[in-house]
């Protein structure tokens, strides 16, 4: 794992996008994993920015949503569709042939987690995957107890997550989910995650320098053998 820490959350967006940008530079083509919440959102602003600058173009890149809350309409502001279209994608000139994501609406969700997958094969892998990490050491929707094997798939989330997520949602908070698998996720040929604020330091030190373990999911990326880690200091406060 490479590990680098910058001095805020503004500085490491910029340097993730900065990664990103280069990715494409070298493979126009790439396929990027993409995810939501808080942890991109300085990295989106800077892609955009780079974008309309000129710096890099997105017309040949296909993008993959990591996750989705089911029992939400896709079209909810705070669904992970929703949230990237805002936040990203409708700036870019990516084709929407190529944005995917994953379909909370479909009648058969299992069927559309493993349509998923094979559309994910279908275009040669994901070439790089974002990742944030949750209060609980998740990744995507891969809850602690997650099997390192698993592949995209519904699931129920956790009270800690549910607690988070009702900044967004409310009382009306999603009880589950749809997420890309431990398993799928590690078969991203390069892995960016990310990581600011001092809530995420306890994790942050757990998953990068403890035991590997189901307990804390996202500890399976010390067994990747391409992932970058982007801290600001707060986030990289409790490491050894
Ligand atoms: C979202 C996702 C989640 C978040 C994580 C951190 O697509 O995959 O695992 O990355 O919950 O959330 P934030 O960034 O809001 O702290």
């Amino acid at each position: 794992m490479k590990i680098f820490v910058y001095e805020n959350r503004e500085i490491l967006g910029k340097e993730a996008a900065k990664f990103i940008a280069s990715a494409i530079r070298k493979n126009p083509k790439l396929v990027l994993g993409l995810i939501t919440g808080e942890t991109p959102l300085e990295c989106y602003k800077e892609l955009v920015r780079m974008y309309q600058r000129g710096e890099v173009d997105f017309s040949q890149v296909k993008t993959f949503a990591l996750d989705e809350y089911l029992e939400l309409p896709l079209s909810h502001p705070y669904s992970c569709k929703s949230q990237l279209l805002e936040t990203l994608l409708r700036y870019l000139n990516i084709p929407h042939k190529n944005m995917h994501f994953l379909d909370a609406s479909s009648p058969n969700p299992a069927s559309a987690c493993q349509a998923y997958e094979e559309e994910i094969k279908r275009v040669g892998g994901i070439d790089l995957q974002l990742l944030g990490i949750g209060l609980n050491g998740h990744l995507g929707l891969n809850e602690p107890g997650s099997p390192f094997d698993s592949r995209t798939r519904i699931v129920e989330l956790t009270e800690t997550t549910k607690t988070y997520l009702a900044r967004y949602f409310g009382e009306r908070v999603p009880k589950k989910g749809m997420t890309m698998g431990l398993g799928t996720i590690m078969e991203a040929r390069e892995i960016l995650l990310m990581a600011h604020g001092q809530a995420k330091a306890d994790i942050v030190a757990k998953a990068l320098k403890g035991p590997v373990t189901t307990k804390v999911p996202a500890s399976i990326l010390q067994r990747h053998p391409a992932c970058t880690v982007m801290l600001d200091k707060a986030a990289a406060s409790r490491l050894p």
